[in-house]
């Protein structure tokens, strides 16, 4: 038998650089309960939200995930030149086909891979796993991840299932390679009995055959989605922190998907985490902004002075598929 002769990649690969663009408005919980018969009150308790951010109507999902780029490629010391692979995570990309990660490449004057991944809140926790595997296969050198949502474009505003949760934003990271672990493994999987929890309203199909009864939005049966994110996920984050050869006491900051306060609050239960662990809830003034919220609430904690680099960080994205990945990462 021939085999091939080929050298590894680096043994470990690390966070590089990070880079986040929020929507450029904070809108308030007052400017979006009227047509969904809540109050401000109401959301508060129920989700933590007060404001979400909101991208203007010229603001493309492509541009936020631009801005997020740029930063992370500066925090990096590198140039877009220098990526081997753009990985976009997102569901609010308008166009079927191309994916939107080329027409970022080249924004951003990469000519390196690029393609998108469909993993709705857990698209940055995927993105990591596989960018972390593509550096440490030899495949690139430097990896692009970004989550980006322009969720705005695909909320009906009557919708109260879940529009007021939503926001628009890009987080951004290079994985690069390290001498040193700092990428933990990847815990991730799939549950797509539960397709129907959280979904588009139609198929283009049914837009086509005149059968969808609107423009297509997100929806989904919360009660469902809340149990399952807040009893499942626990386990999951705790495989991670095994997989990475910690304990949840070494563990400094604690950074889930912002989906809602209750949850975030649940899992440090469960997982068990010490106090001293700073926890992001980035989604009081941001919301939900799915693919882009781990990153988002991680620059925050950085800015907030609660997390720093070389913290380790336990991250755990979980959301529409229903999917789910996390890791322990050592904070750039
Ligand atoms: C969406 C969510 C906040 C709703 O809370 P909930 O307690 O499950 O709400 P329910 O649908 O059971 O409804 C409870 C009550 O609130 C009311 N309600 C539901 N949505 C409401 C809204 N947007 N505003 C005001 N009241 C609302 C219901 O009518 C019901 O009232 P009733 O008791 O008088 O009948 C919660 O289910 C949730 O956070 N789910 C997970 C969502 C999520 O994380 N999604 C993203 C996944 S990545």
């Amino acid at each position: 038998m021939t085999t091939l002769n080929i050298s590894r990649g680096p043994e470990f690969s690390r966070i590089a650089g990070l880079g986040v663009a929020r929507g450029e408005n904070a809108v308030p919980n007052e400017d979006i309960i009227e047509p969904i018969n809540s109050s401000d009150e109401w959301i508060r308790k129920m989700t933590g939200i007060a404001t979400r951010v909101r991208a203007n109507a010229d603001t493309s999902v492509i541009d936020l995930a631009e801005s997020a780029s740029r930063d992370a490629l500066a925090a990096a010391g590198i140039d877009g030149g220098d990526v081997d692979a753009v990985i976009l995570s997102t569901i609010t990309y308008p166009h079927m086909t191309p994916g939107g990660a080329p027409v970022l490449a080249d924004r951003l004057g990469s000519t390196g891979a690029a393609f998108d991944i469909s993993a709705a809140c857990a698209g940055y926790c995927y993105g990591i796993g596989q960018a972390d595997a593509l550096v440490r296969s030899g495949s690139a050198r430097n990896v692009l991840v970004v989550g980006a949502e322009k969720m705005s474009d695909f909320v009906d505003p009557a919708d109260r299932t879940i529009s007021y949760l939503l926001g628009d934003a890009a987080g951004a990271v290079v994985i690069s390679a390290s001498d040193e672990p700092r990428i933990g493994p990847t815990v991730w999987g799939s549950d797509g009995s539960g397709a129907q929890l959280i979904r588009q309203t139609s198929s283009w199909l049914e837009v086509r055959d005149g059968e969808a009864e609107a423009f297509p939005t997100l929806y989904q049966e919360g009660p469902s989605v809340f149990k399952w994110a807040s009893f499942k996920m626990a386990p999951v984050a705790l495989q991670a922190i095994e997989a990475a050869g910690v304990t949840p006491d070494d563990i400094t900051a604690f950074i889930p998907h912002q989906a809602n306060i209750r949850i975030i609050d649940q899992m440090v239960k469960q997982i068990g985490l010490p106090k001293h662990v700073a926890v992001g809830r980035d989604i009081v003034d941001s919301g939900n902004t799915s693919a882009a919220s781990i990153p988002l609430a991680t620059e925050r904690l950085i800015r907030d002075g609660k997390a720093a680099s070389g913290d380790l960080a336990l991250q755990i994205g979980f959301g529409a598929g229903l999917v789910y990945a996390a890791q322990v990462v050592v904070l750039p």
